[in-house]
């Protein structure tokens, strides 16, 4: 069994971030959402792992390196373009050949890894297990038709959706996914969808399993479900505190605190993970925050909302929430006259005020 992981892609709905930055690497909880999947592969006893990555390779590359870290051996695929998942696969069959193997989107996340599910298909022998989970907006998402738990068909993005169940990032196939990857066509919107790829595998008889799945999912390609996911990982932490606490300030529930972080006259009501060597002082920073390394945090309050690396956040009169600041990221209150808004925000900024 081999996996194959999805880290190219276009990220268009997650920029400005994706403008200089891979979406696979925001961190949830303050671990890459990459990092996320690739434990869940070597879980499941998978050591060879193919990385489909574009025109962030390098970034890629630089933080999964040879994978040995997870004990995984990786190849990286360059895929020129953006041409969909099944585009991907299509690319990756001299990695593959005539191996079963696993698709993970690398921007999904799947509480409890994949384990039993790649357990599940190996045992049953079928020629593809897909996973499906209820969502409330099952328009936005790949979606499946079942009847007395077969799988009938599937629909991209349907609009007039009689289904909630929706396609979870990670697929099982066995090598005949590549006769469909190159029977397809592209889609509307020129991209070959794995969808189809399914589609064309049922109509042709072959055996396509699913399984509905009970514990979370998240696909974090936007910035309210990766806030989601954020708030449902972090959940899930016991508290720990490896940084400083000063005797002024409160921690309340479960806080994480890591090495070299200090909290100076500050309140933190988990759940709330504070990076490495970052500097919370005279704040109030609540539940469902992570914060990352290196960030300074004075006389402001923050909650449910993700910070990433080197940035500040000083003297704000208003709280903050439902955030997502990215790296190096400088908010400041200023005493300069006249007293004004004054931004300096990339392409494809979001302000609320
Ligand atoms: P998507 O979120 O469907 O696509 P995208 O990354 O282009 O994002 P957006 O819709 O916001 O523009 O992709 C799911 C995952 O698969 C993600 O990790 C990127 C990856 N991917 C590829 O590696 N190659 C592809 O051709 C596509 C479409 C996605």
């Amino acid at each position: 069994m081999k996996a194959l992981v999805l880290s190219g892609g276009k990220g268009t709905r997650l920029r400005p971030l994706t403008h200089t930055s891979a979406k696979q690497l925001v961190p949830i909880a303050n671990k890459s959402i990459l990092f996320y999947c690739l434990e869940s592969i070597s879980e499941a006893g998978i050591k060879d792992v193919g990385i489909i990555v574009g025109d962030t390779h390098q970034e890629i590359k630089d933080a999964v390196k040879d994978g040995s870290v997870w004990g995984l051996q990786i190849t990286y695929i360059k895929q020129d373009a953006p041409l969909g998942i099944a585009h991907a696969v299509k690319i990756a069959q001299d990695f593959i050949q005539d191996d079963d193997f696993v698709v993970f989107l690398g921007d999904n996340l799947i509480r409890g890894g994949i384990k039993g599910f790649v357990n599940e298909f190996s045992a049953r022998k079928s020629n593809c297990q897909i996973l499906l989970a209820q969502v409330a907006h099952p328009q936005e998402y790949g979606v499946a038709y079942l009847q007395e738990g077969r799988v009938l068909k599937l629909e991209e993005k349907p609009k007039n959706p009689k289904t909630d169940l929706a396609l979870v990032g990670v697929y099982m196939f066995d090598s005949h996914i590549f006769e469909a990857v190159g029977a397809i066509k592209p889609s509307r919107r020129n991209e070959l969808e794995i969808t189809d790829a399914i589609q064309y595998l049922l109509d042709a008889g072959y055996q396509v399993n699913s399984h509905i799945i009970d514990g979370w999912w998240k696909d974090t390609g936007k910035l309210e479900d990766l806030l989601e996911a954020n708030r449902l990982m972090l959940d899930s932490f016991t508290g720990s505190i490896q940084g400083e606490v000063d005797s002024d300030s409160q921690i309340e529930g479960r806080v994480v605190i890591q090495k070299g972080a200090k909290i100076i006259n500050s309140r933190i009501r988990g759940p709330v993970i504070i990076g490495e060597n970052t500097q919370i002082i005279n704040s109030y920073i609540g539940p469902f925050t992570s914060i990352n390394y290196n960030v300074k945090i004075e006389n402001s309050e923050i909650e449910h909302s993700v910070i990433l690396e080197e940035s500040a956040i000083m003297d704000i009169p208003a709280k903050i929430a439902d955030t997502l600041i990215g790296k190096n990221v400088q908010i400041t209150r200023s005493n300069h006259k006249p007293r004004a808004y004054r931004f300096m925000l990339g392409d494809n900024s979001q302000v609320w005020l």
